[in-house]
């Protein structure tokens, strides 16, 4: 194999260590499966076959029925031995999706066992015993029960439908429209399997702001051929819903969600969608959000509009993911505190197969922001979490992003909705709130390169949105060590640097773009690099500019976002207003988004203001460069093509931090001036 990354996490490369291959060679001699698998655990049962080659350098065979000691056994609670050696408790902590891999002596031998109640988590199964010999575990004493803590966990592709990604950076869309339905790339299979084996088990394959047709008949065919290439994988698909479909595509003259026309017409076409995908998932929705069209062109609310579209899925179970990232032309109230304003009155009001679905920040996928208020303003509706996989203010795929720590930093963020604990993963998963059904999606960073993520560390970033949306109490640094491990094999240097670079990596690209808590202050339009001098001239609105964000000034900078400015703290739990409006104990990470600060502020440092920013932007530079030093020190333990590749993007990523801090440093300047403190380097 050539290392171009195509591989992902599933290398399945010999163990290395041959003792311990031999140990799990000698403890696997056969699969069992049912007779008549369906089709997702026949896809376990060639994924166990491909693992173990790779893996052990044997051919496992497949039987029906357990003829020899060590053999792996896929069983659900239908065959009558399982009662005997699986606890009711654990069955039903494995859920619908979950599994049990457990070894177990067995007359005077050993057997290793995959149990779940439905196919699906036998492949899921498969796939996490398969993790476990990569990752070098031992089997003897395997014994573990998991299961997902939220139901629904999709990748969402900004796909548009002419193969351009939206804030896509690897390359263009997977879907070969004009191909389909009749060839069908080899690719979709590896798409779903790589979903799979990370436990997602829906997508959303078109952009949301993709146009109508993907809803017409010929589309629903080819849409029907990537069901079909998925399916054995558990991948369900999901598709976004242009509000006026109705009229682009129906001939109607309105899109008026209280119209019954439109309601009948939406009815016809989700029954359509259904006889061509009898498992299609539901729609996701932008509408009246930078210019999408929705139910306010009709002086309807978001309410009326998703349960339009939530009455048609109904019947089939299908769910309506209403996106709550907007801010109405008409509103010049401070931006991130719009969606509260529109959606927080409309609580209670939606279907119960609706999810309003909110990006973890009020403003817009920041390296840095604090937790969408939204999350606490709607304790009558169900809610999903947004997070972007694709990096598009985070470098995109030249910079390193290891983004675990980010997502860590908002499940983990406390509402207090019902008192304190209430975290956005207790509320995105049904715990702290209403069950049924729980989202959680991803914007992803995957394309037709050959690595499908454009730097290849990148994959590390799919691979942590999976891992999280089975399991939201991960911790990063375990995540990084699975991925660096699956990824890179178990030469303990080669390890412990990339484990640190990534788990350092997040931050270095805040404080080298937008440290102590700026925002919205990167280039306009492909939002790649600096761009703090953005203003009105050519931008469509106000708060699609650097300096409404930034509001530097001779006197201080940074956004009054308390009573005396915006207020936008009012929508958050009182101990975060304390804490956050008070400029002595509000973290410096988000001083500046939440207050205007004069530039000799003293900060936690006893520098002031002005000093301690220069400094943060030199920091960022100065980390980028010991992530060169970290990568140059593995040249000679890695291959050459993934050593290249990664370090000519640190090489770049350090001429990208150089330009950020050069930029914002001697813009920032003109309105402090103020001499660059010690330490700083002068611009380049
Ligand atoms: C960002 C992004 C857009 C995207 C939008 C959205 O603004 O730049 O490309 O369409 O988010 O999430 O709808």
């Amino acid at each position: 194999h050539a290392d171009d990354g195509y591989r992902l996490w599933l290398r399945y490369d010999p163990v290395a260590d041959a003792a311990r291959r031999a140990a799990y060679a000698g403890t696997i001699s056969e699969i069992v499966i049912p007779e008549s698998a369906p089709p997702v655990v026949a896809s376990a049962r060639d994924e166990l076959v491909t693992g173990f080659r790779g893996l052990l350098g044997v051919e496992v065979p497949v039987v029906a029925q357990a003829t020899r000691d060590n053999a792996v056994i896929l069983a659900t609670p239908r065959d009558p031995w399982i009662a005997a050696i699986i606890s009711e408790a654990d069955l039903r902590e494995a859920g619908v999706e979950g599994y049990i891999l457990r070894r177990i002596a067995h007359e005077g031998g050993h057997r290793t066992l995959i149990v779940a109640n439905r196919p699906q988590g036998l492949l899921y199964g498969a796939f996490a015993l398969l993790r476990h010999l990569q990752l070098g575990q031992p089997l003897e004493k395997l014994n573990l029960v998991s299961a997902p803590k939220i139901q629904r966990r999709l990748l969402n592709h900004w796909d548009d439908m002419n193969r351009h990604v939206e804030r896509g950076y690897a390359g263009f869309s997977l879907w070969e429209w004009f191909y389909l339905p009749e060839i069908r790339s080899p690719r979709y299979r590896d798409y779903a399997r790589a979903l799979a084996s990370l436990g997602l088990n829906g997508t959303v394959i078109t952009n949301v702001n993709a146009n109508a047709q993907i809803l017409t008949a010929p589309y629903l065919a080819k849409v029907a051929a990537l069901a079909q290439e998925f399916r054995p994988w558990g991948v369900r698909i999901y598709l976004t819903a242009r509000f006026s479909a109705p009229i682009e595509i129906g001939g109607l003259k309105t899109a008026d969600p209280l119209d019954p026309a439109v309601a009948a017409w939406w009815q016809d076409k989700v029954a359509e969608i259904y006889r061509a995908i009898p498992d299609f998932g539901g729609f996701l929705v932008k509408a009246n959000s930078e210019g999408q069209p929705g139910p306010q062109d009709y002086k309807r609310t978001h309410a009326d509009g998703a349960n339009l579209l939530a009455d048609a899925l109904q019947p089939y179970n299908g769910i309506v993911m209403w996106r709550a990232f907007v801010y109405s032309p008409e509103n010049n109230e401070d931006r991130v505190k719009q969606a509260v304003t529109e959606f927080g009155p409309l609580d209670g009001k939606f279907r119960q197969n609706v999810i309003v679905q909110i990006k973890n920040g009020p403003l817009d996928f920041m390296p840095r922001e604090p937790f969408s208020p939204l999350f606490c303003a709607m304790p009558n509706t169900r809610l999903a979490a947004e997070l972007q996989i694709t990096q598009e203010y985070l470098g995109q795929s030249i910079d390193l992003a290891f983004l675990a720590p980010m997502w860590r930093e908002v499940l983990d963020a406390d509402t207090y909705a019902n008192g304190k604990g209430t975290t956005i993963a207790s509320v995105v998963d049904g715990s702290a709130k209403l069950q049924h059904p729980s989202v959680i999606a991803g914007v992803a960073n995957t394309g037709t390169d050959r690595n499908w993520t454009g730097h290849l560390l990148a994959q590390a970033n799919w691979y942590a949105f999976g891992r999280l949306a089975w399991d939201h109490q991960l911790a990063s640094e375990k995540i990084a060590d699975e991925w660096t491990r699956l990824t890179f094999g178990h030469d303990e240097t080669v390890v412990s640097t990339i484990n640190k670079m990534l788990l350092g990596s997040r931050e270095t690209v805040v404080n080298y773009s937008m440290p102590l808590g700026l925002t919205h202050i990167m280039a306009e339009g492909h939002h790649y690099g600096p761009g703090p001098w953005v203003d009105l001239k050519g931008a469509g609105r106000p708060d699609w500019t650097s300096v409404y964000y930034h509001k530097a000034a001779a006197d201080g900078i940074g956004f009054d976002r308390t009573a005396t400015g915006s207020n936008a703290l009012a929508q958050y739990a009182p101990e975060w207003q304390k804490l956050w409006g008070n400029l002595e104990t509000c973290p410096e990470n988000l001083l500046l988004w939440f207050h205007r600060v004069p530039w000799d502020h003293k900060m936690k440092s006893g520098r002031p203001l002005w000093d301690e920013l220069c400094l943060r932007y030199q920091q960022g530079v100065d980390e980028v460069r010991a992530l060169r030093r970290d990568w140059d020190s593995l040249k000679d333990r890695l291959d050459a093509e993934r050593f290249t590749h990664v370090a000519q993007r640190l090489a770049r990523q350090e001429k990208e931090a150089i330009h950020w801090r050069d930029a914002c440093l001697l813009y920032f300047q003109q309105f402090s001036k103020r001499p660059l403190p010690a330490g700083v380097e002068p611009a380049a």
